[in-house]
């Protein structure tokens, strides 16, 4: 007997194949749906990154804006100094020249009447009392020393007011090839009234290192946080019953392909357990005034995310701290400048 044949039904299964059907498209309409969510997800991140960025850079510049100003005191007590006594030795100068043109006028009519042979005697004792009045030997002692004095006081003025307007000259967000020698002494000096009551400041700089390409006045912003940090430090130890001034080193030096900064106190030094926490945005241990905890996170992200540059604290409570940063001499970055 034959097996009845088998006609295939053109309709058979076509009650799964529509349901796969249907399933296919809701996956498609689902996968459309999170594609267009993912989408809108990534523009608002987007947007919610350029806020932050911008966000960002507004603190940088409220810290740098800040910290100008805490300078601008330092810095009118440093101009305030020696403008006292150039001020002290020019009243000085103008004295003593007084007395000398006085001096002056009683020689000459005893000079003419030696020329003309007419009596001297009345002369000579007036040109004697002047010369007595103008002590002599004591002005040529005194007036060098004055003038002396007020070139040093001018040069000072003069360096100060240099070492702001370098310090507070903006970089427009363009790289420029730095010296850091000159960096380093420039923020050291606006810097001198925050770290000259506790510490001393040395410098030693590298001869091989060439210019660094670097937003010029974010490492110096970078270089005034780690300073005032250093004396801070160094300001709580002596606090604490320390007698001696503390010592602050700034270096640089040429490190395979990259410049080393170091900055090095020998101040209060930061406990183990807080190290992890100093990058942190608002992390501080200083009272109300003294700090906001800003500092070391513009530092952070200047040297890491503005130069993909590396920085790193090695520290010891009670012996003192160091911090690290390393910026790249070279770099692939298409906005800079000096690198391309
Ligand atoms: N050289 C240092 N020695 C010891 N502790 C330090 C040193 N540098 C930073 N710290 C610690 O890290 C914390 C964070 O430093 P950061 O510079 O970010 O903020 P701040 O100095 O407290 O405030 P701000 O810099 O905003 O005025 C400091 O409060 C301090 O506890
Ligand atoms: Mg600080």
């Amino acid at each position: 007997m034959n097996d009845p044949q088998r006609i295939p039904d053109p309709h058979a299964g076509s009650g799964e194949a529509s349901t796969e059907l249907e399933l296919q498209l809701s996956l498609e309409q689902v996968v459309d749906r999170k594609t267009q969510e993912l989408e809108a997800e990534r523009e608002r991140l987007s947007k919610a990154l350029e806020a932050l960025h911008a966000t960002q850079g507004q603190l940088v510049q409220a810290q740098k804006l800040e910290s100008i100003g805490q300078l601008a005191a330092g810095i009118a007590h440093e101009i305030n100094t020696p403008a006292q006594y150039v001020t002290d030795n020019v009243g000085f100068v103008r004295h003593a020249s007084t007395l000398l043109l006085t001096l002056v006028d009683r020689l000459m009519p005893l000079l003419e009447a030696a020329r003309s042979g007419g009596r001297q005697t009345e002369l000579v004792a007036a040109a004697d009392a002047a010369l007595k009045r103008t002590k002599l030997d004591y002005l040529r002692e005194q007036l060098p020393e004055a003038l002396d004095q007020s070139l040093e006081g001018l040069g000072r003025i003069a360096k100060i007011v240099s070492a702001m307007k370098e310090f507070s000259h903006p970089s427009l967000g363009e790289k420029e090839p730095v010296e850091l020698r000159e960096l380093i002494n420039t923020t050291v000096t606006v810097a001198r009234n925050e770290w000259k009551y506790v510490a001393t400041v040395d410098t030693a700089f590298d001869d091989a290192l060439p210019p660094v390409p670097c937003l010029r006045d974010l490492i110096a912003q970078s270089l005034l946080n780690l300073i005032v940090n250093a004396a801070h430090a160094i300001g709580e130890t002596l606090e604490k019953g320390r007698r001696e001034q503390g010592r602050i080193v700034v270096s640089a030096k040429l490190v395979g392909d990259w410049a080393e900064i170091r900055v090095r106190d020998d101040g209060c030094g930061i406990p183990a357990g807080l190290q992890s926490r100093i990058f942190d945005p608002f992390f501080t241990t200083k009272p109300v005034g003294k700090g906001t905890g800003q500092g070391l996170a513009i530092v952070y992200s200047t040297v890491v995310d503005k130069h993909q540059g590396e920085i790193r604290c090695e520290s010891e409570p009670g012996k003192g701290t160091t911090f690290v940063l390393r910026l790249p001499l070279h770099c692939d970055a298409e906005d800079c400048k000096p690198c391309r």
